[in-house]
């Protein structure tokens, strides 16, 4: 698994209380990374104690985790809606008026974007970390393989700086769970998330991009000491 910032003790907490929104008959997206990860341990203990839910992967990660502690999954190509989806964020705006989080730091965007637009209600966990003043984590674009060239060009043109993103344990570069390339895009601080979203999702053989705009419901925000505070996106 990729390693990003923030204090173990923070993204259990969240994804922990988060976990405990759930309810029973809900069909819950599974989010991908490690503090979603905390979220599906702790309803696999409530599946175990009785719960009835079903769960829809985002990732090959977030399966095989639900997998591992019996949480009974859908495949995500039969969903068209989730009562309740728990995902976690690389990066989120402080900014109490601007709804905008960067994902994709696992590659894991695109299905987790579709699930989200699928759910009534995304909750988004996260560390006190991952809250930023300013908008400015690189965005992952996931691209088809064969549009890298004139991707990598239309990123320059919207003012992006684009980056290749190459595995750890392999020669080359990521190949997303859906088969395609990841850039990591730098845009500096994001003044306007709506418009750069739009713009990249316009780019003929953009997959999905890391942005995801007025698409949260909640934030729950775990601190090292274990304490979470719920507050708007
Ligand atoms: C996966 O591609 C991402 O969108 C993750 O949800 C994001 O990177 C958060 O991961 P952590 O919870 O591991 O920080």
């Amino acid at each position: 698994m990729k390693r990003t910032g923030g204090a173990e003790a923070a993204k259990r907490a969240a994804g922990r209380a988060a976990a405990a929104e759930v309810s029973d008959g809900d069909l819950v997206g599974l989010g991908t990374g490690s503090t979603a990860a905390h979220a599906i341990r702790r309803l696999g203990e409530r599946v175990a104690d009785g719960l009835d839910v079903e769960g829809v992967a985002t990732s090959h990660q977030s399966r095989a985790l639900a997998r591992e502690v019996e949480i009974p999954l859908v495949p995500l190509s039969d969903v068209d809606r989730v009562d309740i989806d728990v995902d976690g964020a690389d990066q989120v705006h402080a900014d109490a008026d601007a709804n905008a989080l960067v994902k994709g730091g696992g590659a894991a965007h695109a299905r987790e974007k579709v699930v989200a637009a699928a759910a009534d209600r995304l909750l988004v966990v996260a560390d006190d970390s991952k809250l930023s003043a300013t908008l400015d984590h690189p965005i992952p674009v996931e691209l088809l393989p064969d549009a890298l060239a004139r991707v990598e060009r239309a990123v320059r043109e919207a003012g992006g700086d684009p980056t290749l993103r190459t595995a750890d344990r392999k020669d080359g570069p990521v190949v997303t769970d859906n088969g395609n390339l990841v850039l990591d895009c730098e845009f500096g601080a994001v003044e306007e998330p709506a418009a750069l979203s739009a713009a990249l999702s316009g780019v003929a053989g953009v997959v999905e991009h890391g942005l995801f705009v007025d698409m949260a419901d909640e934030l729950l925000v775990g601190d090292a000491d274990g304490d979470v505070v719920r507050r708007e996106p």
